[in-house]
């Protein structure tokens, strides 16, 4: 794991003007922040920080502006939700570098707290242009990136100032570490992946890294027809790569050399219609009618998966069993995560979960709250499930 600096050797902080990466990539519609999730997991570092006196200086993208002023991707609205969640004040500066940045700064008093305008908003933030890090290095004396979920990204914010500055982790940052360590770095066996969504290609480079790794990998989602397609079965009008055959061919021979079993379902849900209410039975895996589409995992796969779980010391799950999104395409995934819950509430598994639809799905269970850790992350955690370096986890070491 990355050695990295955490908050607590940060002491003396009085007075010091401290940069904040945080992820306030939040979803907005109608102008409304809909889900406050990332700005709660931010919170800890910044009231800490604050309580402290620190001049508490956050820095953030919002959406993919592109080197460009774009006023709906302003932070200006998002800086009222950050108030609301701190419950404290926070000033705004209307650009993130040059003189209203840096009288912003300069006005403030310790303990305060000021969001500066979207990074994004200069091309150098994504080139990682060093003049642009200077710029923005020159408003503080201390570097602190609580972004995991922006971790993936060798941006000027996330990375070139981590050179610029003495650089620690925030208390997100850090816990988020501390979780995929536990999940795959260095793991209590055995350990369990389960892997959903739509398509193979997408997390091709997840599937080889995790049969290296892992004991077990639950393959469901649309993704599992194509590597039951590949073994002979006939998946109907499901949702399937045929041209990937070969690629997941290769995946459960790498797996096979590895000692890593492959559960695929054995019993699907199928219907003629993707929608709610859509008339549905449950079939064997052989019985698929060539007009129908598998939609979930069947009850005797769940029997199955629950069985690996049980088996598990830790368990890592990236993407839902079945189309979790339209009842009752859902069960299968909820019964799993329910299940994942209970065995982790009994003190029996360490489980670590993220990914967009995943932390949907486990919200959707009302399960979220009882796994070991959900992350927030997107791209980050599947980069970190595919082995990939982090470039602004890899700054932060030592
Ligand atoms: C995310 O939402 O996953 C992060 O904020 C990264 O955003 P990006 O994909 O635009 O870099």
């Amino acid at each position: 794991m990355t050695d990295f600096k955490t908050l607590d050797e940060l002491t003396d902080i009085a007075g010091k003007r401290v940069l904040v990466r945080v992820d306030l990539n939040v979803p907005v519609r109608d102008g409304e922040v809909t889900d406050t999730t990332r700005i709660e997991r931010v919170a800890p570092t910044i009231r800490e920080l604050s309580s402290k006196g620190a001049k508490v200086i956050l820095l953030t993208h919002f959406g993919r502006p592109k080197g460009k002023v774009v006023e709906s991707m302003s932070l200006e609205p998002i800086c009222h939700k950050v108030e609301e969640v701190l419950d404290q004040g926070v000033h705004f500066s209307s650009d993130c570098i040059g003189d209203a940045a840096v009288e912003a700064v300069a006005d403030m008093v310790d303990g305060d707290i000021v969001l500066l305008e979207n990074v994004r908003f200069y091309a150098g933030e994504e080139s990682n242009d060093p003049a642009f890090a200077r710029q923005l290095a020159e408003n503080g004396d201390i570097y602190v990136n609580d972004a995991f979920s922006a971790a993936h990204r060798a941006h000027a914010s996330t990375e070139g100032l981590a050179h610029l500055l003495p650089a620690y982790a925030g208390r997100t940052m850090q816990a988020e570490l501390e979780a995929l360590e536990k999940g795959l770095g260095n793991p209590a066996r055995p350990v369990v992946a389960i892997v959903g969504g739509a398509k193979v290609s997408t997390k091709l480079d997840l599937l080889m890294n995790l049969v290296g790794k892992v004991d077990a990998l639950v393959i469901g989602g649309g993704m599992a027809n194509t590597f039951l397609a590949a073994k002979g079965t006939d998946v109907g009008k499901s949702l399937c790569e045929h041209d990937l055959a070969a690629t997941a061919k290769q995946i459960m021979i790498e797996a096979a050399s590895n000692k890593c079993a492959i559960v695929l379902p054995v019993d699907v849900v199928v219907a003629r219609e993707f929608k709610v209410g859509a008339e549905s039975e449950t079939v064997d895996i052989g019985a698929v009618p060539s007009d129908a589409m598998i939609l979930d995992v069947g009850p005797n796969s769940v029997s199955t998966i629950n069985g690996w779980i049980g088996k598990a010391s830790t368990l890592v799950w990236n993407g839902p069993l079945g189309a979790f999104e339209i009842e009752p395409f859902d069960a299968a995934t909820v019964a799993a995560a329910k299940f994942a819950a209970e065995q982790t509430t009994d003190g029996l598994l360490t489980s670590v979960a993220g990914g967009g639809d995943t932390v949907a799905a486990l919200n959707e269970a009302g399960v979220a709250k009882a796994f070991s850790y959900v992350s927030t992350a997107g791209g980050a955690f599947l980069e970190w499930m595919e082995g990939k370096p982090l470039p602004g986890v890899d700054a932060l070491s030592r």
